[in-house]
């Protein structure tokens, strides 16, 4: 009988993002606290003669099934063929990490059929920036270009909205228009995240330095930000990424689910979903 591995790809976000430099080959220094929510993609993976791949889901359209959709890298970088199942729930170049968390859960599931390691740091970053962190879990700093990553000792589960406006924002774009790429690092110090004011001052001193370059590319970024915003109970609003999804970190399920129902009223065609932030 042929082994069926699921695997869940969460979605990515990241609640702060510094730029702190640029390399000499142009890629952008970061320095990110990168945490995962529990609504993402799922995949049901096989061992097969050929790699192959279906997507299927509420947000499968336009998601290419050939060569190109980085669930096939990934399986050609672990160096093993498979056929992968992949259903869509996250939207894809949204700054929520849909293909780097697709290629990850891919790259974890293999790692499960074949008892093989996942491939060393150098070889996820060559799928994305965003791929090493997504192999891991729970709350990471991220730095370097991607592939330094620090796991935090502790996480909390915070209720959170998310909203993706339904714009695609073009990641080198909008690093090419940043300001200024020296910008400070997070503190080395952390919170304690369980102390919830302490957590929102604190996450309230960083930034995400790409946020005004998306705005700026993207106006309709900083209408969601205002609903956020706007809205009863919103402790934290901010841009995952490169945008366009910006997360709103709320006080209460309660507080959460009634920003979630106003804003879809006056928002019937945003991309709104009501998740929590795993610890
Ligand atoms: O690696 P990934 O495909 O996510 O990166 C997309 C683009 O974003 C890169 O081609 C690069 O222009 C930009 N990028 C960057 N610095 C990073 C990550 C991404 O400049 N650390």
């Amino acid at each position: 009988m042929v082994r069926t591995v699921e695997a869940f790809a969460p979605a990515k976000i990241n609640l702060t993002l510094h730029v702190t430099g640029q390399r000499a080959d142009g890629y952008h220094l970061l320095d990110s606290l990168v945490v995962f929510a529990d609504i993402g993609d799922r995949l049901a993976v096989q061992r097969a003669p050929d790699t192959s791949l279906t997507v299927t889901g509420p947000l499968a359209e336009g998601v290419p099934s050939d060569e190109s959709n980085l669930v096939h890298k990934a399986a050609k970088t672990f160096g093993v063929s498979a056929h992968i199942a992949l259903e869509k729930h996250l939207p894809a170049a949204a700054g929520i990490g849909g293909g780097s968390s697709d290629a990850a859960a891919t790259l974890r599931a293999l790692a499960d059929l074949t008892g093989k390691p996942v491939p060393p740091v150098a070889d996820l970053l060559s799928l994305g920036a965003d791929v090493p962190v997504c192999v891991g879990h729970g709350w990471q700093r991220m730095s370097g270009i991607g592939e330094e990553i620090a796991p935090l000792a502790n996480g909390v589960r915070w209720p959170v909205l998310l909203i993706n406006p339904g714009v695609d924002v073009p990641t080198p774009t909008v690093f090419a228009a940043l300001q200024s790429k020296n910008n400070p690092p997070m503190p080395d110090e952390f919170p304690d995240w369980s102390d919830r004011s302490d957590a929102v001052s604190w996450l309230a001193a960083q930034r995400n330095d790409l946020e005004a370059p998306a705005i700026a590319a993207r106006p309709v970024i900083a209408e969601v930000l205002s609903a956020l915003r706007g809205c009863l109970g919103c402790e934290l609003a901010r841009m995952s990424g490169s945008g366009a999804t910006c997360f709103g970190l709320f006080e209460s399920v309660e507080s959460r689910d009634a920003a979630a129902e106003a804003i879809r009223t006056d928002y019937a065609d945003w991309w709104i979903e009501t998740s929590w932030i795993l610890s």
